[in-house]
């Protein structure tokens, strides 16, 4: 993100305190910019990811600024809303990021019975341009089914013919990728209500559990657990656009 902001404001928006309790943490010298307590809480200073380097707030390192982007294992049982009850995504990012304005979103939803990747950001232009159907950036989901499948699923799945239970629209092609009688990757590059299990629901069968293992061409990392996140870097988010138009 570029632009320059005042620190009282930046700290303020990052979720610190109001810009009255940002000012009393500078009068006791708690915010250190470049090896130097600061001592104006309205001076100006560029955001960007190297702020995190350079300042600490009572002596840690600052929270990554705004234009972040976040994978997360989402776990079974969790709901993509910012105000359902019971737990949400959001519980699982430190307490401090649920006041961060602007505010961070997932990108796109999981259902409360799917686990897997989860991207979350507070950069809409990032955000659309994931979920923009221009893009056509895929997502694979691996599907346990409640019944065998019997052979003709693929082809229907590819025909860009399967019309789903109340709607007037086929769906766009889609790539099947039987494993064993009962699992199957399914990559898809729409995303509409409850798609893969109403998907499988169309052709008759039932999904009795969903996990998406990557978006795009990034993969949900094999050593981030259940509940666990991660910033993703430059690389990452490029990752996600791998084969998708300019
Ligand atoms: N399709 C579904 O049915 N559920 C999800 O969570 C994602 C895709």
């Amino acid at each position: 993100m570029s632009g320059t902001m005042r620190l009282d404001r930046l700290l303020a928006n990052m979720g610190y305190g109001s810009r009255r309790d940002i000012q009393q943490l500078v009068r006791h010298r708690c915010v250190v910019l470049d090896g130097a307590e600061v001592t104006n809480a309205e001076m100006r200073l560029a955001v960007g990811p190297d702020l995190v380097a350079r300042m600490q707030v009572n002596g840690v390192a600052l929270d990554p600024p705004p234009g972040l982007a976040i994978m997360l294992h989402k776990p079974l049982g969790t709901t993509c809303s910012h105000k359902e009850a019971g737990a949400l995504v959001y519980d699982l990012l430190p307490t401090r990021w649920r006041t961060r304005d602007p505010a961070i979103s997932t990108v796109g939803r999981l259902d409360k019975e799917t686990s897997g990747l989860l991207l979350m950001t507070d950069d809409g232009g990032l955000l659309h341009r994931i979920i923009s159907p221009k893009k056509h950036v895929s997502k694979r989901y691996l599907a346990t089914l409640a019944r065998p499948l019997e052979g003709h699923e693929t082809a229907r799945f590819a025909s860009g013919e399967l019309m789903l239970e109340g709607e007037d629209k086929p769906l766009l092609p889609a790539r099947l990728e039987p494993l064993s009688e009962r699992q199957a990757w399914l990559t898809i590059t729409e995303g509409r209500y409850h798609q893969v299990r109403r998907m499988f629901a169309a052709i008759g069968n039932h999904v009795e559990a969903l996990h998406r293992d990557r978006v795009g061409g990034l993969d949900l990392p094999s050593d981030l657990e259940p509940g666990g996140f991660r910033l993703m870097s430059a690389a990452d988010i490029a990752a996600v656009f791998a084969g998708s138009p300019a």
